[in-house]
């Protein structure tokens, strides 16, 4: 547990072991951004760190089955390790019914929000989180998480106990999703000389994946705090549906800078995780990204995280290998990198750390 300051103590207290997170702090009706969210100086994203021209690629991907859709997506995700897609076949209605259910369950009080915090909730398949690991942490970010879990198989008999401002519209956006990030996943895994997703396979790297609802609310000073710190997703594939405020930034490829992901009405921000880049053998990148604070309106996203059973062993994939090429990872069980991931604040691509040989 790091040392905080008696100010921080009582802000942690509110926020953690009171159950109000930062949601609540807000709604206490705090004007300033008190020092347990006072992001230090050179942490913080300057407008020289932005870079203004340039984006990440944008995919239309109306034939999947196009040569070039899937040529672009996988070097996209080789040299970006993030991209967009349009066209995916996801109604708008599902999107936005799931973006506005996200703002009805935040709108609840906090006597409601809180039966979902994980001390609380009826069951393990949805939790209420705030910040990142409040207990490794010395300055949070200013964002409450609730994450549904998709799988395995019996999930569906637990979705009774969601939250019912929410559940049916996440649970459509979770089914409408599967299709999409299987797609994703086939034409990834091709580009990697996997010949097919077998069922073996795929229940091995699918059956963890959670829905996860972010909020961050409106920031009084957004430039003192963080939305998310810069980090990369222990996923497979993240699928992230983020709403026309903006915020979400992408570290270059050059390592120098941010650039800025354009909200595009409809579209899905995907990502490469680490359990991906381990098993590609670094041919795809788990890209470090970041979240600014909303110093005007209440912004959601809602990420798919594709995630792997927690038994799974992960290492580079044999097909993914040229002949005498050397692994850069061992292999590792699923659970002990996610306990590793989960256990600290993020802190850039370090969790890779764990894996690398
Ligand atoms: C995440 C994340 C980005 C966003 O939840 O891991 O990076 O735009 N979210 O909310
Ligand atoms: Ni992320």
């Amino acid at each position: 547990m790091p040392q905080r300051d008696p100010n921080s103590e009582e802000t942690f207290d509110f926020v953690v072991n009171k159950g109000n997170g930062i949601k609540g702090l807000v709604d206490s009706g705090i004007e300033t951004v008190p020092e347990l969210y006072t992001v230090p100086i050179d942490e913080r994203l300057e407008p020289n760190k932005i870079i203004t021209h340039g984006s990440i690629p944008v995919i239309d991907v109306s034939n999947w089955d196009d040569p070039k859709v899937k040529e672009s997506i996988c070097e996209a995700a080789a040299e970006w390790g993030f991209f967009q897609i349009i066209n995916h076949g996801v109604p708008l209605e599902v999107l936005d019914a799931v973006r506005e259910s996200a703002h009805r369950f935040f709108g609840l009080p906090n006597e409601e929000r809180s039966k979902y915090w994980p001390e609380n909730s009826p069951t393990d398949t949805v939790v209420l989180t705030t910040s990142f690991a409040p207990r490794a942490e010395t300055v949070f970010e200013w964002k409450d998480a609730l994450t549904m879990r998709f799988g395995p198989h019996q999930y569906r008999d637990s979705v009774p106990l969601w939250p019912p401002v929410c559940r049916d519209e996440v649970l459509e956006y979770g089914e409408s999703t599967k299709p999409v990030v299987r797609k994703l996943m086939e034409i990834l895994l091709k580009g990697l000389k996997v010949k097919e997703i077998d069922k073996a396979r795929e229940y091995a790297l699918m059956t963890a994946s959670v829905v996860t609802i972010n909020y961050y609310p409106r920031c009084p000073n957004p430039d003192l705090a963080a939305g998310i710190f810069p980090h990369s997703d222990a996923s497979v594939i993240t699928v992230l549906l983020q709403d026309d405020n903006g915020g979400l930034y992408v570290r270059a490829t050059d390592g120098n800078g941010w650039i800025h992901v354009k909200p595009i009405d409809g579209a899905f921000v995907v990502n490469i995780g680490d359990m991906l880049q381990i098993m590609s053998n670094d041919k795809y990148k788990s890209i470090e990204h970041r979240v600014v604070a909303n110093g005007s309106k209440n912004r959601v996203s809602v990420p798919v995280f594709v995630t792997p059973r927690m038994d799974a062993v992960i290492g580079p994939l044999p097909e993914a290998m040229g002949s005498g090429e050397q692994p850069f990872y061992k292999k590792v069980v699923c659970a002990d990198y996610f306990r590793h991931h989960f256990g600290k604040k993020h802190d850039g691509k370090k969790s890779l750390e764990f894996a690398r040989i």
